[in-house]
């Protein structure tokens, strides 16, 4: 039976069509905006996309979309769909979710699921080492890296570690039905990512402290407001404590994690101006 996989430009989304393809699954590559041939269109708010991707469809990977989750629901259950695995976050299990708006989008969707008759796996990484993709431009043009907390402390996850894990659950029955907190298996600040990209690229990467005000001046720029405020109140309680270390591949696949140093040499040219 088809397992359709949402988001084909996201870098879960590929790595877990890829190995699911190389595999020999039959799958449905989904995108909101598809390129290539065999690719679909796919939005995810908008439902009149529905019936054609879920159609003849048993096992779907899905991005966290809630504006038409209801109607996807529907239409899956409709469909015969009988498991869904969710890319979700671990910042569902913050104490104020609700009202974090790093954390909503993936609760309302994890609730409408659950709501349903549907086999839901719930997938809840913490911050991906792709998110070091944000500081390339100022890397690649020398240029400090500026920040409040430089010394929060996480465990980044290599993204392909995720597609691993999703690819299982989709796969197999060990992971089937349960939800999972993903981390990777090292501790990093984000000076020390910083300075492993650095020995990457060997050369001096300088990082500035700056004031909270001022990071949430810089981040405004780019970010609404309430996301800012939530993403610096996070950085601030990771500084004062120990990353927390959660499943990964090791402790779910017998695997070692992918180490954030893997994932600098794999993207070292995204670095380089
Ligand atoms: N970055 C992190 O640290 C982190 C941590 C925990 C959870 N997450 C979750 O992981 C997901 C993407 O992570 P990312 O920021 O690193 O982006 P990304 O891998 O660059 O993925 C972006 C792509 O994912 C698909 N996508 C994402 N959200 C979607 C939505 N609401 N509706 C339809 N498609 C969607 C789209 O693919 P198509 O255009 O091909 O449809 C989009 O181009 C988000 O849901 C985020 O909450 C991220």
């Amino acid at each position: 039976m088809t397992i359709l996989i949402t988001g084909a430009r996201g870098k879960v989304g590929q790595g877990v069509a890829g190995r699911l393809k190389s595999a020999g699954h039959p799958v449905r590559v989904a995108s909101a905006e598809p390129s290539g041939d065999d690719v679909i269109e796919l939005k995810l708010n908008r439902p009149e996309t529905f019936d054609a991707a879920l159609d003849g469809v048993d096992q779907v990977f899905l991005y966290p979309e809630p504006d038409g989750i209801d109607a996807f629901v529907k239409t899956a259950e409709a469909a015969g769909v009988s498991h869904i695995v969710l890319l979700s976050s671990s910042s569902v299990l913050g104490p104020n979710a609700d009202n974090d708006p790093l954390a909503s989008h993936s609760l309302a969707v994890e609730r409408a699921l659950t709501a349903s008759n549907l086999t839901c796996t719930f997938l809840r990484p913490d911050a991906f080492a792709s998110n070091a993709l944000g500081w390339a431009y100022f890397i690649g043009q020398n240029m400090p890296i500026q920040l409040a907390y430089p010394d929060a402390n996480i465990a980044p996850i290599h993204p392909d570690d995720i597609a691993d894990i999703a690819a299982e659950a989709l796969t197999g029955e060990a992971l089937k039905g349960r939800s999972i907190t993903l981390t990777g298996a090292h501790p990093l600040t984000f000076r020390e990512q910083l300075a492993v990209i650095s020995n990457v690229l060997d050369r001096e990467i300088p990082v500035e402290k700056i004031s909270h005000a001022e990071a949430e001046r810089q981040m405004s720029r780019y970010m609404p407001a309430p996301a800012v405020s939530s993403l610096l109140a996070l950085w601030a309680a990771a500084s004062a404590e120990p990353a927390v270390i959660a499943d990964t591949t090791e402790t779910l696949l017998r695997k070692p994690a992918r180490t954030f140093e893997q994932w600098a040499r794999e993207n070292a040219a995204a670095f380089s101006g």
